[in-house]
């Protein structure tokens, strides 16, 4: 379960984001109103939600998943592989600091990005991406190993994040799309696959029962809500033209 959540506000320099393809630009106000509304349902799921200031000096720094992994006994300050991203995790030490006694760092030359991380309990998937490399990696999987956890790599292709395509919803549960559904590191979960029309929803979060899932996906949210949880809806279409998903836009601890 979790009781807490960390956002940061989009700033104005957002609109000049990194983004894989030109999806259009992004519209700010809009973009703070479906910001607005996604803090609103991590509320409503029963977190206390820190939303910090909007950081003008890095646009992307509102998908602020990148910037940390938060486990329960450690906090572990990520090393985002894209330079842009990289001065985005000063501030967010301070802000950890309020909420937890360890903090490690990922050092260069490792790179990770938390988006590349995904949580099974205790045990962690490490996507080696173009932002996260095996230094990172192998450093995170060391610093997991001293709180006693655990963790592999998995190797992507094609996403940007390993939790582009894959998203642990407990229960034994992977909502899963592309190259993952057929990836051995995965094949001991109950997938609930996405097909290729709506693979941006694979991106979803599981808060304490319920799944935050994009909007504009039906079948992927009939899915679920097959296999028991209740769903809310988010449009993030903003988000969605920097490459960036719902997981993207907090730490959830
Ligand atoms: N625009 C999100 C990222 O590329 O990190």
């Amino acid at each position: 379960m979790f009781s807490k959540a960390i956002v940061r506000t989009p700033a104005r320099s957002f609109i000049n984001g990194l983004r894989s393809a030109d999806s259009g630009s992004p519209d700010y106000e809009k973009a703070l109103d479906q910001h607005a509304a996604y803090v609103h349902a991590l509320e409503n799921c029963g977190l206390d939600v820190t939303v910090l200031d909007a950081d003008e000096q890095f646009p992307d720094s509102t998908f602020i998943e990148d910037t940390a992994l938060l486990t329960r006994s450690a906090a572990v300050i990520a090393s985002p592989g894209a330079d842009s991203r990289k001065g985005e995790v000063h501030e967010i030490r301070e802000a950890l600091t309020d909420f937890y006694s360890n903090i490690e760092s990922i050092e260069p030359p490792g790179t990770v990005d938390g988006g590349d991380v995904m949580m099974v309990g205790s045990y962690f998937y490490i996507g080696l991406s173009k932002r996260t490399n095996a230094d990172g990696a192998n450093l995170l999987l060391s610093i997991l190993n001293r709180y006693g956890m655990t963790g592999s790599t998995v190797p992507l292709k094609s996403f940007l994040h390993l939790k582009s395509g894959v998203s642990y919803i407990e229960n034994n549960n992977l909502v899963i799309t592309g190259e993952f559904i057929n990836a051995p590191e995965f094949e001991h979960f109950n997938h609930i696959a996405v097909d290729e029309a709506e693979g941006y929803a694979a991106n979803c979060v599981w808060i304490n029962g319920t799944v935050l899932v994009a909007s504009g996906y039906p079948r992927i949210r009939a899915k679920i809500e097959s296999a028991g949880y209740d769903t809310i809806a988010l449009d993030v279409s903003e988000f969605e033209k920097l490459d960036g998903g719902l997981s993207c836009l907090s730490l959830r601890f």
